[in-house]
């Protein structure tokens, strides 16, 4: 089978095709054809961590430190990327019962990755489910990354019809989830992000989108009940201001400033700082599965590369242009 490879750490440039053998699936294992994988966030960092910085790194030193031994010091350890993938069923382990040869499939492999592969081996009870009928591979690809970490995320924020919430990072993979999912709750949602995807994020259903090259929306008019920040760009001492007297400040990335804001805010005062991990989980799929047959949740294909353009798949999303996600056809 071909995959794509990424045997040194680097620019796009080191992603190449390789022939690998197919794997053979376990008595408990799926053989997946895979047709569909994308470039997220944990693709880019995981292809050149070498050389992230722990500043660089949305997440406490402490994590970064762990990315590193799992990732590898100085060559990757993870020599395949892809944590999402779509396709169809090509053959089964003699134990599994869920699934049979010919199912459409799509699901998360978190960051053991591995979907850069024409064929997957994947354990029945993984992060994996149907794919809903007349959903293509390209759309079901994207539903088992940005909105799976959104609703995650926002499911424990329990959002009440009516409520103020503001996305920061709205355009990219969760953001994007997210403002769709904060409308399906019944919340008024205002999502913030540059100036060339305002329209975007307007077309994701936000009620207002801030553009915050031109505006700060912690200098605003406006109180919220939830500002769910997904790069960790703005700061507690700025939200307070529009944040309303209980509100909460989410962050999906963040450092140990903000972790100990956590603890800080979970004993004083009403507002509270929450910096929460999604961990990508079955039950999430399948809600966002659910979210999306109802027609509550879109998945927005921005491009799509075939596997021999795996690099220029990832150097565009590298470029900061991407509207929605990329994906890559295997
Ligand atoms: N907590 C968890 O469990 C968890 C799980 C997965 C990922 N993460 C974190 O999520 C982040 C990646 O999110 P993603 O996959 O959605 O990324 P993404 O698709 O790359 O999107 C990021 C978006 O942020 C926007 N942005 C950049 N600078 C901004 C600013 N100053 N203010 C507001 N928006 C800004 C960009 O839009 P514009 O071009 O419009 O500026 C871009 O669309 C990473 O930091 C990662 O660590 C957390």
């Amino acid at each position: 089978m071909k995959v794509i490879t990424n045997r040194t750490y680097g620019s796009a440039d080191v992603l190449k095709i390789e022939e690998l053998e197919t794997p053979a699936p376990k008595e408990n294992e799926v053989l997946i054809r895979v047709h569909a994988t994308s470039v997220n966030y944990g693709d880019l960092i995981a292809r050149n961590f070498k050389a992230v910085t722990p500043r660089e790194f949305n997440m406490p030193g402490f994590f970064w430190l762990m990315a590193k031994l799992a990732f590898g010091l100085q060559k990757p350890k993870i020599t395949i990327l892809g944590s999402q993938f779509a396709g169809e069923v090509e053959a089964i382990g003699t134990e599994v019962q869920k699934y049979q040869s010919g199912d459409q499939v799509f699901g998360y492999l978190g960051q053991n990755m591995g979907a850069y592969a024409e064929y997957i081996s994947v354990p029945e009870n993984a992060v994996m489910a149907k794919t809903p009928v007349n959903m293509s591979n390209e759309e079901a690809v994207i539903l088992s990354y940005g909105p799976i970490m959104a609703l995650s995320l926002l499911r424990k924020m329990n959002i009440q019809p009516g409520q103020k919430v503001l996305v920061n990072g709205a355009s990219g993979s969760i953001g994007a989830a997210a403002v769709q999912i904060a409308k399906h709750y019944g919340a008024e949602v205002t999502g913030v992000c540059g100036t060339p995807r305002m329209d975007f994020v307007h077309a994701l259903g936000a009620d207002h989108v801030i553009d915050y090259t031109q505006q700060d929306f912690t200098q605003g008019a406006e109180q919220y009940d939830l500002i769910f920040d997904v790069l960790g760009k703005s700061s507690f001492a700025k939200c307070k201001r529009v944040l309303k007297a209980n509100g909460r400040l989410l962050y999906a990335s963040f450092k140990l400033k903000q972790l100990i804001q956590m603890l800080w805010t979970s004993l004083f005062g009403n507002q509270k700082v929450i910096c929460a991990m999604a961990p990508g989980s079955l039950d999430d799929l399948l809600a966002v599965k659910d979210l999306a047959v109802a027609g509550h949740l879109k998945a927005i294909i921005d491009k799509t590369f075939p596997m021999e353009q795996a690099a220029a798949a990832h150097a565009y999303v590298e470029s900061g242009q991407k509207k929605g996600d990329v994906v890559i056809t295997m």
